[in-house]
């Protein structure tokens, strides 16, 4: 006590003034500052945790209930489409160009679906994160017609035999996801709606508007999808959900979003 007020009036002799070290009297570096300490009694904690949770209730109700609205139906059609006869060869009968992979099936969902009726696929086991494979895109290609030839870290999907840039170079767009879909009810078609299912900041500043698929998928190894080449890349919808990284394995992707009642 003694020893902090001299320093605070600076009376302390002058030779020792200039050597000394030590800080200049502040109520912050003497740690003098005005505190608060809560006396956690147990009626002030009972009290406290009740009222927190008084005002939770309501919250957690209206997140039930409407998670309780939406309705969930699934169908997994990698198993039901394969026929006995070709399923002890699946891989052989994916890969042959010969077959007809065109699978139908009735699908009935018990309960009523409202309007706008989304639909996702799924693909488990798919490691979109593995390290080399999410790294191979480039940003500034996607976003900019004069960077179409940057096609660094997109190796072995970056450049023609006749050394042309790919456009979007990188092995996340070669394997794109091609599955097609197709809906009906009683024999009517569904309208499908498939704008919008992107998020808009990757449409507005991520995907470039004047940039146009170029040399995709014309190596002698296909990946998946083709896209179509006069249709600029902030249009690519598919494209543009396809290559949102997913940190989980059972990757999950909106491909249609249908707004048209039925
Ligand atoms: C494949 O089969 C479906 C019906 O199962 C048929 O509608 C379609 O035309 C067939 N496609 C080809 C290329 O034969
Ligand atoms: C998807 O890609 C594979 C490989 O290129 C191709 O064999 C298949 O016909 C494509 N499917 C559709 C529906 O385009
Ligand atoms: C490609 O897009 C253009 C413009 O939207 C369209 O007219 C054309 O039919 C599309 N081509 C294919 C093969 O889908
Ligand atoms: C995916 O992850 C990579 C690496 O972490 C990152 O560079 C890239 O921007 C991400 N892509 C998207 C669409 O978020």
């Amino acid at each position: 006590m003694m020893d902090m007020t001299s320093s605070k009036d600076g009376q302390s002799p002058p030779n020792s003034k200039k050597t000394s070290k030590k800080p200049k009297y502040s109520k912050f570096s003497q740690q003098e500052l005005p505190a608060w300490k809560p006396f956690l009694t147990p009626g002030w904690v009972i009290a406290t945790f009740t009222a927190i949770g008084i005002i939770f209730i309501p919250i957690g109700l209206a997140s039930l209930f409407s998670s309780g609205k939406v309705v969930e139906a699934e169908f997994r059609y990698d198993e039901t489409c394969l026929s006995p006869d070709v399923a002890k060869d699946a891989v052989a009968y994916i890969k042959s160009d010969t077959t007809n992979k065109t699978c139908t099936h009735k699908w009935i969902v018990e309960q009523k679906m409202q309007a706008p009726v989304f639909i996702y696929y799924q693909l488990e086991n798919y490691y979109q994160n593995h390290r080399r494979y999410v790294k191979s895109r480039n940003d500034k290609q996607l976003w900019r017609k004069s960077a179409e030839l940057q096609t660094d870290h997109c190796d072995p999907v970056d450049k023609t035999e006749g050394k042309e840039p790919i456009v979007p170079c990188g092995l996340i767009a070669w394997s794109m996801f091609n599955d097609t879909y197709k809906f009906s009810i009683d024999n009517k078609d569904l309208t499908i709606n498939k704008k919008n299912i992107a998020w808009g900041s990757d449409k507005n500043s991520k995907f470039g508007h004047e940039v146009y698929p170029k040399n995709f998928q014309s190596g002698g190894l296909i990946g998946g999808a083709k896209l179509n080449e006069s249709v600029p890349l902030s249009e690519q919808e598919d494209l543009i959900v396809w290559d949102e990284n997913s940190s989980i394995t059972n990757v999950q992707k909106t491909v249609w979003e249908d707004r048209v009642r039925s």
